[in-house]
């Protein structure tokens, strides 16, 4: 679908996204780039994030790729610092890496808990930990009349309430979440860093959806649905453009939600 934002809403900006080689992280790789960013994808297969950048610069926009694991902080300083030394500055760090699978809270052992609290909460504070001195306002590469850069973290609804099997999804956004809150009011005041959330729906034609949802769980979740349709990758990219593009320059602490409705609603009876 054609963007309903002109095309160089991020001209001269470069985001770091780590997951950002596939799912919703490449849906919004593509759409920063398409607005004038150059883009830096993270991810830990290496054939995953090399055909990402051949994609990306197929279309014209600069991108470079880097292996890594944002459980690992030696990963998470190497690529920032080479996304910088790459590009000259990062301006916009997307934290879309995640770990997700289905179980029950009896089968699941504290170590494939920590895994998740390890992929999602501690590697999000990880990347933004590393990141800071050049995300804040006069970091290296940033001009003097810069503002400081914009965190977005890619977060769920499912914690909003509960859900089943995802006990260990639902600690880990929650997290996440607080992040996205804690970091706003800390380095929004001191750093002039915004830092934001998405937090998506059921999303269609995403490693997501094919590991959390099938056909069967899927048309009973569309039953419950007030917009009644899975929503589009297009959907989140556009909100993180939004958030990231001088539109969003009030907006921080806040996890957009982008799921039609559907984490207020219930089955009908
Ligand atoms: C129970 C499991 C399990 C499963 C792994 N574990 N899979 N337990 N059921 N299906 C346990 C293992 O037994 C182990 O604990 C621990 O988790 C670590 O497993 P590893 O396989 O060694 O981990 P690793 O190779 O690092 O893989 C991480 C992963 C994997 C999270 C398990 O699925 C992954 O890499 N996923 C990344 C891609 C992904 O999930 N994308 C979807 C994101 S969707 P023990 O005790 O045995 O050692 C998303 C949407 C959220 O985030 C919102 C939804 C609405």
């Amino acid at each position: 679908m054609e963007s309903p934002f002109k095309p160089d809403i991020l001209k001269g900006k470069v985001a770091l996204l780590t997951g950002g080689a596939s799912g919703i992280g490449f849906e919004i790789s593509t759409h920063f780039g398409k607005h004038g960013a150059s883009i830096a994808v993270m991810g830990r297969r290496k054939t995953v994030v090399d055909s990402a950048v051949s994609s990306l610069q197929s279309l014209g926009i600069p991108a470079v790729g880097f292996a890594g694991d944002v459980r690992k902080q030696e990963d998470a300083k190497r690529v920032i610092e080479s996304t910088v030394k790459h590009f000259g500055k990062l301006d916009i760090l997307v934290n879309a890496a995640a770990g997700n699978f289905l179980v029950s809270p009896e089968d699941l052992s504290p170590n494939g808990f920590r895994t998740v609290m390890d992929i999602d909460s501690v590697g999000t504070f990880t990347m933004c930990h590393e990141a800071l001195n050049y995300l804040k306002k006069g970091g290296p590469g940033r001009s003097s009349d810069d503002s400081g850069g914009m965190i977005l973290n890619i977060s769920a609804t499912l914690h909003y309430t509960a859900s089943w099997y995802q006990i260990h999804v639902a600690a880990a956004k929650a997290a996440v979440d607080a992040l996205t809150r804690n970091l706003a009011l800390e380095w929004g005041t001191d750093y002039d860093i915004r830092v934001n959330g998405i937090a998506p729906g059921p999303i269609g034609d995403t490693p997501g959806m094919r590991k959390l949802g099938p056909d069967e769980i899927k048309s009973k979740t569309r039953e419950m649905m007030p917009l009644y349709k899975l929503g589009e990758k297009w959907d989140i990219a556009v909100a993180a453009l939004y958030l990231a593009s001088s539109a969003g320059k009030y907006v921080n602490g806040m996890t957009l939600v982008v799921d039609g409705g559907l984490w207020l609603s219930r089955p009908r009876h």
